[in-house]
Protein backbone atom coordinates (compact mmCIF):
# COMPACT_ATOMS: atom_id res chain seq x y z
CA UNK A 1 0.00 0.00 0.00
CA UNK A 2 1.14 3.67 -0.79
CA UNK A 3 2.83 5.13 2.16
CA UNK A 4 0.23 7.77 4.02
CA UNK A 5 2.12 11.30 4.26
CA UNK A 6 1.97 10.73 8.24
CA UNK A 7 4.12 7.89 7.55
CA UNK A 8 6.44 9.82 5.51
CA UNK A 9 7.03 12.34 8.06
CA UNK A 10 7.82 9.68 10.96
CA UNK A 11 10.18 7.95 8.46
CA UNK A 12 11.91 11.11 7.99
CA UNK A 13 12.04 12.19 11.31
CA UNK A 14 13.29 8.97 12.38
CA UNK A 15 16.09 8.67 10.16
CA UNK A 16 17.36 12.01 11.09
CA UNK A 17 17.90 11.05 14.76
CA UNK A 18 19.12 7.15 13.65
CA UNK A 19 21.87 8.96 11.79
CA UNK A 20 23.02 12.45 13.11
CA UNK A 21 22.14 12.06 17.12
CA UNK A 22 24.80 10.46 19.13
CA UNK A 23 25.34 9.99 22.84
CA UNK A 24 26.88 13.29 24.40
CA UNK A 25 25.19 16.11 21.71
CA UNK A 26 23.78 19.42 22.09
CA UNK A 27 20.50 18.64 19.46
CA UNK A 28 18.41 21.76 18.25
CA UNK A 29 14.66 19.93 18.15
CA UNK A 30 12.60 21.93 15.22
CA UNK A 31 8.78 22.65 15.55
CA UNK A 32 5.83 21.06 13.54
CA UNK A 33 4.35 17.67 12.57
CA UNK A 34 7.40 16.03 10.98
CA UNK A 35 9.57 17.72 13.72
CA UNK A 36 7.34 15.64 16.26
CA UNK A 37 8.74 12.38 15.13
CA UNK A 38 12.35 13.33 15.30
CA UNK A 39 11.57 14.16 19.17
CA UNK A 40 9.71 10.83 19.35
CA UNK A 41 12.64 9.27 18.30
CA UNK A 42 15.24 11.14 20.69
CA UNK A 43 12.80 10.27 23.87
CA UNK A 44 12.66 6.46 22.90
CA UNK A 45 16.12 6.80 22.54
CA UNK A 46 17.12 8.29 25.69
CA UNK A 47 14.14 6.15 27.70
CA UNK A 48 15.70 3.28 26.10
CA UNK A 49 19.31 4.04 27.38
CA UNK A 50 20.58 3.97 23.52
CA UNK A 51 21.18 7.26 23.85
CA UNK A 52 22.79 9.21 26.90
CA UNK A 53 23.89 12.42 27.80
CA UNK A 54 22.16 14.23 25.77
CA UNK A 55 20.89 17.98 25.83
CA UNK A 56 18.46 19.82 23.79
CA UNK A 57 17.14 23.06 22.58
CA UNK A 58 13.75 23.57 21.37
CA UNK A 59 12.20 26.00 18.94
CA UNK A 60 8.78 26.62 20.38
CA UNK A 61 6.91 26.34 23.68
CA UNK A 62 5.20 23.28 21.68
CA UNK A 63 8.21 21.65 21.17
CA UNK A 64 8.99 22.49 24.78
CA UNK A 65 6.15 20.69 25.95
CA UNK A 66 6.64 17.70 23.96
CA UNK A 67 10.33 16.93 24.92
CA UNK A 68 9.56 17.52 28.68
CA UNK A 69 7.11 14.85 28.14
CA UNK A 70 9.50 12.65 27.09
CA UNK A 71 12.41 13.96 30.10
CA UNK A 72 14.24 14.90 27.72
CA UNK A 73 16.69 17.47 29.05
CA UNK A 74 16.30 20.69 27.70
CA UNK A 75 19.01 23.68 27.87
CA UNK A 76 18.91 27.00 26.10
CA UNK A 77 21.40 28.89 23.89
CA UNK A 78 22.39 30.92 26.16
CA UNK A 79 24.61 28.16 28.12
CA UNK A 80 25.07 26.12 25.24
CA UNK A 81 25.48 28.40 22.34
CA UNK A 82 26.83 25.88 19.82
CA UNK A 83 24.69 22.61 18.53
CA UNK A 84 25.64 20.02 17.02
CA UNK A 85 22.86 19.15 14.99
CA UNK A 86 19.54 20.25 15.06
CA UNK A 87 16.92 19.05 13.09
CA UNK A 88 13.65 20.85 11.14
CA UNK A 89 10.93 20.47 8.91
CA UNK A 90 10.57 23.08 6.01
CA UNK A 91 7.20 24.56 4.30
CA UNK A 92 9.64 24.67 1.08
CA UNK A 93 12.84 23.21 -0.44
CA UNK A 94 14.48 24.46 -3.03
CA UNK A 95 17.06 22.88 -5.38
CA UNK A 96 19.72 24.55 -3.52
CA UNK A 97 18.24 23.51 -0.40
CA UNK A 98 17.36 27.11 1.01
CA UNK A 99 14.19 27.07 2.34
CA UNK A 100 11.24 28.65 3.29
CA UNK A 101 9.75 28.00 7.25
CA UNK A 102 7.13 29.68 9.51
CA UNK A 103 3.73 28.88 8.25
CA UNK A 104 3.75 27.13 11.83
CA UNK A 105 5.10 30.16 13.55
CA UNK A 106 7.98 29.11 15.08
CA UNK A 107 10.72 30.95 12.47
CA UNK A 108 12.70 33.27 14.84
CA UNK A 109 13.73 31.30 17.82
CA UNK A 110 13.92 28.36 14.88
CA UNK A 111 16.33 30.52 12.97
CA UNK A 112 18.17 31.59 16.02
CA UNK A 113 18.90 27.74 16.98
CA UNK A 114 19.29 26.40 13.53
CA UNK A 115 21.78 28.98 12.30
CA UNK A 116 24.15 27.88 15.52
CA UNK A 117 24.06 24.53 14.87
CA UNK A 118 27.07 22.68 12.82
CA UNK A 119 24.75 20.59 11.10
CA UNK A 120 21.36 21.35 10.20
CA UNK A 121 19.41 18.47 8.93
CA UNK A 122 16.05 19.03 7.18
CA UNK A 123 13.39 16.60 7.37
CA UNK A 124 10.35 16.75 4.67
CA UNK A 125 8.06 14.63 2.64
CA UNK A 126 8.34 14.87 -0.90
CA UNK A 127 5.49 17.37 -1.03
CA UNK A 128 7.92 19.92 0.66
CA UNK A 129 10.14 20.01 -2.50
CA UNK A 130 9.86 23.36 -4.78
CA UNK A 131 11.30 24.68 -7.75
CA UNK A 132 11.01 27.82 -6.31
CA UNK A 133 10.63 29.68 -2.95
CA UNK A 134 7.48 31.35 -2.33
CA UNK A 135 4.89 29.25 -4.88
CA UNK A 136 3.55 27.14 -2.27
CA UNK A 137 1.87 29.10 0.03
CA UNK A 138 3.33 31.68 2.36
CA UNK A 139 6.17 33.29 3.14
CA UNK A 140 6.23 34.46 6.90
CA UNK A 141 7.93 37.38 8.54
CA UNK A 142 7.74 37.79 12.45
CA UNK A 143 7.15 41.71 13.26
CA UNK A 144 7.17 43.83 16.35
CA UNK A 145 3.01 44.52 16.99
CA UNK A 146 3.75 48.11 17.04
CA UNK A 147 2.00 49.96 14.21
CA UNK A 148 1.68 46.71 11.99
CA UNK A 149 -0.15 48.42 9.49
CA UNK A 150 2.91 50.65 8.97
CA UNK A 151 4.86 47.80 8.64
CA UNK A 152 3.26 45.93 6.03
CA UNK A 153 3.07 49.06 4.18
CA UNK A 154 6.90 49.41 4.10
CA UNK A 155 7.46 45.53 3.26
CA UNK A 156 4.74 46.32 0.17
CA UNK A 157 7.60 48.96 -0.92
CA UNK A 158 10.33 46.48 -0.99
CA UNK A 159 11.93 46.30 -4.70
CA UNK A 160 13.31 42.55 -4.42
CA UNK A 161 9.63 41.25 -3.31
CA UNK A 162 7.44 43.58 -5.85
CA UNK A 163 4.04 42.15 -6.25
CA UNK A 164 3.87 40.03 -3.48
CA UNK A 165 0.28 40.56 -1.63
CA UNK A 166 0.37 40.49 2.44
CA UNK A 167 -1.88 39.34 5.28
CA UNK A 168 -1.41 39.74 9.16
CA UNK A 169 -1.64 35.92 10.18
CA UNK A 170 -5.75 35.66 11.76
CA UNK A 171 -6.34 33.09 14.66
CA UNK A 172 -9.68 33.24 15.57
CA UNK A 173 -10.45 37.65 14.39
CA UNK A 174 -7.44 38.72 16.29
CA UNK A 175 -3.79 38.75 14.89
CA UNK A 176 -2.32 35.47 15.66
CA UNK A 177 0.65 36.02 18.36
CA UNK A 178 3.97 33.99 18.53
CA UNK A 179 6.00 32.50 20.81
CA UNK A 180 7.39 36.17 21.09
CA UNK A 181 4.58 37.92 21.40
CA UNK A 182 4.90 39.46 18.23
CA UNK A 183 2.79 39.06 14.65
CA UNK A 184 2.96 37.27 12.07
CA UNK A 185 3.15 39.26 8.16
CA UNK A 186 2.37 36.01 5.51
CA UNK A 187 3.78 37.28 2.09
CA UNK A 188 2.07 35.54 -0.65
CA UNK A 189 4.04 35.52 -4.59
CA UNK A 190 2.60 34.87 -7.69
CA UNK A 191 5.55 33.87 -8.99
CA UNK A 192 9.19 32.27 -7.18
CA UNK A 193 10.95 35.21 -5.47
CA UNK A 194 13.49 36.23 -7.80
CA UNK A 195 16.50 36.97 -5.66
CA UNK A 196 15.96 35.05 -1.60
CA UNK A 197 19.10 36.68 -0.51
CA UNK A 198 18.19 40.64 -1.61
CA UNK A 199 14.77 39.83 -0.36
CA UNK A 200 16.12 38.60 2.99
CA UNK A 201 18.01 41.35 3.33
CA UNK A 202 15.66 44.32 2.67
CA UNK A 203 13.27 42.51 4.60
CA UNK A 204 15.17 42.47 7.70
CA UNK A 205 16.50 45.89 7.15
CA UNK A 206 13.12 47.18 7.56
CA UNK A 207 13.03 48.15 11.31
CA UNK A 208 9.79 46.36 12.24
CA UNK A 209 10.67 43.58 11.18
CA UNK A 210 12.24 40.73 13.60
CA UNK A 211 12.83 37.87 11.22
CA UNK A 212 12.05 36.39 7.99
CA UNK A 213 11.34 32.57 7.33
CA UNK A 214 13.76 32.36 4.13
CA UNK A 215 16.40 29.98 5.68
CA UNK A 216 19.18 30.59 3.47
CA UNK A 217 22.46 28.73 2.85
CA UNK A 218 21.76 26.81 6.22
CA UNK A 219 20.97 23.17 5.14
CA UNK A 220 23.62 20.42 6.11
CA UNK A 221 20.97 17.98 4.56
CA UNK A 222 17.76 17.05 3.41
CA UNK A 223 16.18 14.03 4.10
CA UNK A 224 13.07 13.26 2.38
CA UNK A 225 10.32 10.69 2.26
CA UNK A 226 8.71 9.91 -0.87
CA UNK A 227 6.63 7.24 -2.30
CA UNK A 228 9.07 5.63 -3.59
CA UNK A 229 11.16 5.49 -0.51
CA UNK A 230 13.49 8.09 1.85
CA UNK A 231 16.40 9.78 0.01
CA UNK A 232 19.28 11.95 1.62
CA UNK A 233 20.54 15.23 -0.57
CA UNK A 234 23.20 17.28 0.05
CA UNK A 235 24.03 20.87 -1.33
C1 LIG B 1 7.28 26.06 12.04
O1 LIG B 1 7.12 27.41 12.14
C2 LIG B 1 7.75 25.72 10.67
O2 LIG B 1 8.90 26.35 10.27
C3 LIG B 1 7.84 24.23 10.45
O3 LIG B 1 9.11 23.74 10.61
C4 LIG B 1 7.33 24.01 9.10
O4 LIG B 1 6.11 24.71 8.99
C5 LIG B 1 7.16 22.56 8.75
O5 LIG B 1 6.13 22.01 9.51
P1 LIG B 1 5.46 20.64 9.12
O6 LIG B 1 6.52 19.60 9.29
O7 LIG B 1 4.33 20.48 10.09
O8 LIG B 1 4.98 20.77 7.71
Amino acid sequence: AMASVEELKKATGYKSVDDHVTSGMVVGLGTGSTAYYAVERLGQKLASGELTDIVAIPTSIRTKEQAESLNIPLVSLDTHPVLDVAIDGADEVDGDLNLVKGRGGALLREKMVEVSAKKFVVIVDDTKLVPGLGISGAMPVEVTPFCVDFTVARLLELGSIAGCTAKVRDDGGKPYVTDNDNYIVDLYFTEPIADAVKAGEEINALVGVVEHGLFLGMTSEVIVAGADGVKVIKP
